[in-house]
């Protein structure tokens, strides 16, 4: 949904007036012009002209699509999941190699479709587009992609489709529109939520952590954290939209506020957070091991809304390539936080990312991975095999590892995961937990899906009326990934 206010600033916008030089009034004046072309178009062909966004890689992505569907909805456009569609927009990742193919994969079907729709729009975006040699490989082999920008500027969509839709129709040239880096945050555009009951909230952007595997600081730039008042007052918004759960998105939660003109912690952030009336579950994803502080374990140990689940992504158990990966903590440092957080929190669910295969990676390293993965005991883990991504400090060092010692110990972990979590989950059968309701179950219609504080996926029976609610439900058997359970009252 679309906040009123800002159609109403839509609505307001001289067109006969050059472009105003601030943003948001600078966007609000294109999209309105492409309102106007909208119309012409609906009234030439009778229907309306759809959209299909398709979005790669993670929740900082999909809240970007969430913007990139307003603007468009805004304008006029329909969504629609028929990947034929007016407008086709893929939003990119490229954290690993599989990322980047299943992008190209899709751009030959693309090119497909626009051989069948020559009217199509194309569009690419996201963390992909901020790789110089992406660019050249696409201006050579996918001619017919339309308009390119990056993750610097999604906001400036509606401007970049002006300049193609209106001021040059006829011209096949390609528009690509790439920043390097900013440090503008730009509020109050027009945004689509994709659920009506919860909802991410970005609280920072960008990175400066630079994990030396790591391209997401290079195509998301610097940090920069956006300032509380305006995160509180988006969240206030979606409370009063009917929303019961936000993430706070960042890629590094823990360092949120750092440098902000007033700093404020991100311990002091989630205490405003919390105080929000009619909020009832807050989560938040990443927190960078090095950063987490004692205050942001007091504060969640006393809080009755930040959900009972911790993503603490380990990468790997061994301190010496700790140092080389450059994430700042030893083996030792890890568990000590990882008994912190839980003498406090004793019910939180653990989870973490981990890369196998990282250079020079041998049997002692890999066995201190092991080690933690045992020590700890992960409700889940993403594991993950290494990718050698260009431009980082890990892709130009000498002993990459053999692609069969990387997939045996990769098999080995990822069993011995399994295994821990199945053991973990199997504790809460029978207790009953308060479960937020997202959708009807896809294979079996009487049941519903949610997820519990520690975000375990429960199907129970009931129907479309509970969506969006919190309701009492016993955990009656464990299926490893996912509960069976039954409602305790409705
Ligand atoms: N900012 C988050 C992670 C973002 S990327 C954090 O620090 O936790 C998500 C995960 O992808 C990372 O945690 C890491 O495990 C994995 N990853 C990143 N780069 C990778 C690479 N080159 N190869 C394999 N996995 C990688
Ligand atoms: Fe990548 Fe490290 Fe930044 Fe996470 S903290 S995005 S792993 S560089
Ligand atoms: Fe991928 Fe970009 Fe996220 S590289 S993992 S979509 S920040």
């Amino acid at each position: 949904m679309i906040d009123t206010e800002i159609l109403t600033e839509i609505q307001k916008m001289d067109l006969c007036s050059p472009p105003p030089e601030q943003e948001p009034a600078r966007q609000y004046y294109f999209i309105r012009k492409l309102q106007s072309w909208m119309e012409e178009q609906r009234a030439e062909k009778g229907r309306m002209l759809t959209c299909h966004v398709k979005t790669f890689g993670c929740q900082m992505n999909a809240r970007d699509s969430e913007k990139i569907i307003g603007i468009l909805q805004t304008i006029g456009y329909q969504e629609t999941d028929c990947e034929e569609a007016d407008l086709v927009l893929y939003n990119t990742c490229t954290v690993r190699e599989n990322a980047n193919l299943k992008v190209y994969g899709r751009l030959g079907q693309l090119k497909r479709y626009k051989k069948k729709h020559p009217e199509m729009l194309t569009l690419l975006c996201g963390c992909m587009m901020q790789e110089p040699e992406v660019i050249e490989k696409i201006k050579t082999s996918y001619r017919n992609v339309d308009i390119i920008f990056g993750t610097h500027n999604i906001f400036k969509l509606a401007e970049l489709m002006a300049m193609k839709l209106l001021d040059r129709p006829d011209s096949k040239k390609m528009i690509i529109d790439i920043w390097e880096n900013t440090t503008e945050i730009v509020e109050e555009l027009p945004n689509a939520r994709k659920y009506s009951f919860k909802g991410g909230v970005n609280i920072m952007f960008g990175c400066n952590n630079f994990c030396s595997y790591c391209i997401v600081p290079y195509v998301r730039g610097r940090e920069r954290s956006r300032e509380p008042e305006d995160i509180i007052a988006e969240i206030r918004g979606m409370v009063s939209d009917g929303v019961v759960e936000i993430m706070l998105l960042g890629q590094n939660v823990n360092s949120y506020g750092k440098t902000l003109e007033h700093p404020i912690s991100f311990a002091e952030l989630l205490c405003r957070v919390e105080q929000i009336e009619g909020l009832k579950r807050i989560r938040f994803m990443t927190s960078h091991p090095k950063d987490l502080s004692d205050d942001l374990i007091e504060v969640m140990s006393k809080s009755t809304k930040i959900c009972k689940h911790l993503h603490l992504p380990l990468q790997s158990g061994s301190s010496r390539l700790l140092g080389i990966m450059n994430r700042h903590y030893t083996k030792e440092q890890y568990l000590d936080l990882v008994r912190r957080i839980r003498q406090k929190n004793p019910d939180i669910a653990l989870t973490t990312d981990i890369i196998v295969g990282f250079p020079g990676e041998t049997e002692e390293d890999f066995a201190d991975t092991m080690d933690v993965v045992e020590q700890v005991g992960y409700d889940s883990a993403f594991t993950f095999i290494y990718s050698k991504r260009t431009g980082t400090p890990a892709a130009a060092m000498e002993d990459q590892i053999s692609e069969d010692v990387v997939k045996e110990r990769f098999d080995r972990l990822l069993k011995r995961v399994q295994e821990l979590a199945a053991e973990r989950a199997g504790k809460y059968v029978g207790e009953t937990v308060e479960v937020l309701v997202e959708e009807r179950n896809g294979q079996d219609a009487s049941l519903v899906t949610g997820r519990t504080s520690q975000n375990y996926l429960v199907h129970f029976p009931g129907d479309e009326t509970l969506i969006g609610s919190v309701v009492s439900v016993k955990l009656v058997e464990s299926k490893g990934f996912y509960y069976i359970g039954e409602c305790v009252e409705g």
